[in-house]
């Protein structure tokens, strides 16, 4: 998929670009159903919520089954990743964010850029999301927040720095008691400037956004799941030192191959 000079700007300018209708409801039929099975099996990345119950997310699904393998090289993907970071790429980060009807918990407001600098000596923010809607998105499933504008803020908040000493807690990067998340008054003035969005729409839809854009989800207490499957591509020329004491591979992909896009059918 090629994008127009339009939607270029559009993403320079927001921090992201949304794509309703990417995928086809017999393709995202069959991501589901892969999300389903491997929901059930205990893999490492596999993150429960705190009622030890409902699965908060996947990690690593790239290596732990064909059809996300097959995914992360899907041109419409790869090929707009690519095109946004002036770089080939690779892939950094594998997730499926559940967010479980009446159980999914907060993502408190943060940057992801601040966990890949701070945790994996990625050196500059040169990465970009892509995330693909598995069930619809509406005002009840709690949606994704986003500040527009707010990557050209840069890094606003820098946390605590982790001491190679002391055991490598990577628990707290993917909890609802994340470690680097932004203040009150922070996100207040940055929604004062810019405001708040929430895009919404049916499976299949596809954002792509910025590693320094301000964002957050509330706790879905409707009776409708909301399943976000984020594909993080990384620049083969921004590749994190991991020095001291690395996180899990489900969450720091080693491997640094350039991805190819992919020409038969990609979802089989
Ligand atoms: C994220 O910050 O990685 C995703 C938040 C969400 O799934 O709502
Ligand atoms: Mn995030």
């Amino acid at each position: 998929m090629k994008l127009s000079k339009e939607q270029i700007k559009h993403y320079q300018e927001t921090g992201l670009l949304f794509i309703p209708g990417l995928f086809s409801t017999e393709e995202i039929a069959k991501i589901q159903d892969a999300v389903v099975t491997l929901s059930t099996r205990d893999t490492p990345g596999r993150i429960l919520e705190k009622d030890n119950k409902t699965v908060r997310a996947l990690h690593g699904c790239h290596q732990n089954a064909e059809i996300f393998n097959s995914l992360i090289r899907h041109p419409s993907l790869l090929t707009p990743a690519s095109e946004m970071l002036n770089s080939d790429v690779y892939i950094y980060q594998f997730k499926v964010n559940l967010k479980g009807a009446f159980n999914g918990d907060v993502w408190p407001w943060h940057q992801d850029y601040v966990f890949w600098d701070q945790e994996d000596g990625m050196p500059f923010p040169k990465a970009i999301n892509v995330a693909i809607f598995l069930d619809e998105f509406n005002e009840f499933n709690g949606p994704i927040y986003f500040i527009p504008g707010s990557h050209q803020e840069s890094l606003i908040h820098l946390g605590q720095k982790q001491s190679s000493e002391t055991p490598n807690n990577w628990e707290s990067n993917v909890s609802a008691a994340l470690k680097y998340s932004l203040d009150q008054e922070t996100i207040t003035k940055l929604a004062d400037q810019n405001g708040i969005i929430a895009p919404k729409g049916a499976a299949g839809s596809v954002l792509f956004f910025h590693c320094n854009l301000v964002h957050g989800s509330a706790p879905n207490i409707s009776p409708y799941p909301r399943r976000l499957l984020i594909i993080t591509y990384n620049s083969i020329n921004n590749i994190p030192n991991c020095q001291g004491n690395p996180r899990p591979e489900f969450l720091v992909s080693r491997d640094h191959t350039p991805l190819k896009p992919l020409r038969d059918k990609v979802i089989a």
